[in-house]
């Protein structure tokens, strides 16, 4: 039931925890992934990754704090015990679902290519000979890798994705291939004209979930019945207005 929801989750609590409050979920997040999770101007972890995950909790009756985590070696942090749970827009494959367990699905999402306006890249096929960013790791790796070969030296991987736009912008890629709400929200907010996005069907659909340690079942039971309880209640669609417009 709940109570060993509490104490699975904290794998050392002494058995006198009993009575003790719920100890405070550490939820890792690489914040340099805007609209999704990022850090404003004073520094607060923000974004829709944040405000869905904070009223799932809060639903759930659990409490949360966030911890920027570098998307390179944050599954391991989970792994290993020092975060609980990663909300990072995730994606949820089969490849990690061999490691880790995830929540419902909170969100939908397909790769989308940034480029520059004048550009003549109309097709994800077209990015086979040309320089070509992705964030190590992500599912957006993965798809160029599928089309260019995996040791591609015009397939350029980088930490993060906004490392990715950057050489973009100075030119040193053709295009970058990563999440449509982020590149979305790159090309909007840089003057719009300046690069545009390219969609293609050849994209599978994915599905973003939180990530968690296979054995805190317990603790993936209440967050999706959290997830259920902010769906049917409005709260969900709010937050998804708030970020995405309605
Ligand atoms: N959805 C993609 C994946 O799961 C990219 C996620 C990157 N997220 C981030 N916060 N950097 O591979």
């Amino acid at each position: 039931g709940q109570r060993e929801a509490a104490t699975t989750a904290a794998a050392a609590a002494p058995a006198s925890a009993a009575s003790a409050p719920e100890r405070e979920l550490v939820v890792g997040t690489d914040a340099v992934y805007a609209p999704f999770e990022y850090q404003d101007e004073k520094g607060q972890i923000v974004g829709f990754d944040i405000d869905v995950l904070r009223a799932t909790a809060e639903a759930a009756g659990l409490r949360v704090r966030f911890v920027n985590t570098p998307w390179e070696g944050m599954f391991n942090t989970l792994l290993q015990g020092d975060r609980d749970v990663l909300v990072s827009a995730i994606t949820i494959t089969d490849e990690r679902r061999q490691t880790m367990a995830f929540s419902a699905p909170y969100f939908d999402a397909v790769q989308l290519i940034a480029v520059p306006s004048a550009s003549k890249v109309a097709h994800f096929a077209d990015l086979k000979t040309l320089r070509v960013g992705v964030q190590t790791g992500t599912t957006g790796d993965e798809a160029a890798s599928r089309l260019m070969g995996k040791t591609n030296a015009r397939l350029r991987r980088f930490e993060s994705t906004p490392l990715a736009l950057k050489e973009l912008e100075s030119g040193g890629l053709d295009a970058v291939v990563a999440d449509n709400g982020v590149i979305a929200h790159y090309v909007a907010n840089n003057g719009g004209t300046r690069f545009r996005a390219v969609s293609d069907p050849a994209f599978v659909p994915e599905q973003y979930g939180f990530a968690l340690r296979p054995a805190d079942s317990a603790l993936r039971e209440r967050l999706d019945a959290g997830l259920k309880a902010i769906r049917a209640d409005g709260r969900y669609d709010a937050i998804h207005t708030r970020w995405f417009g309605p």
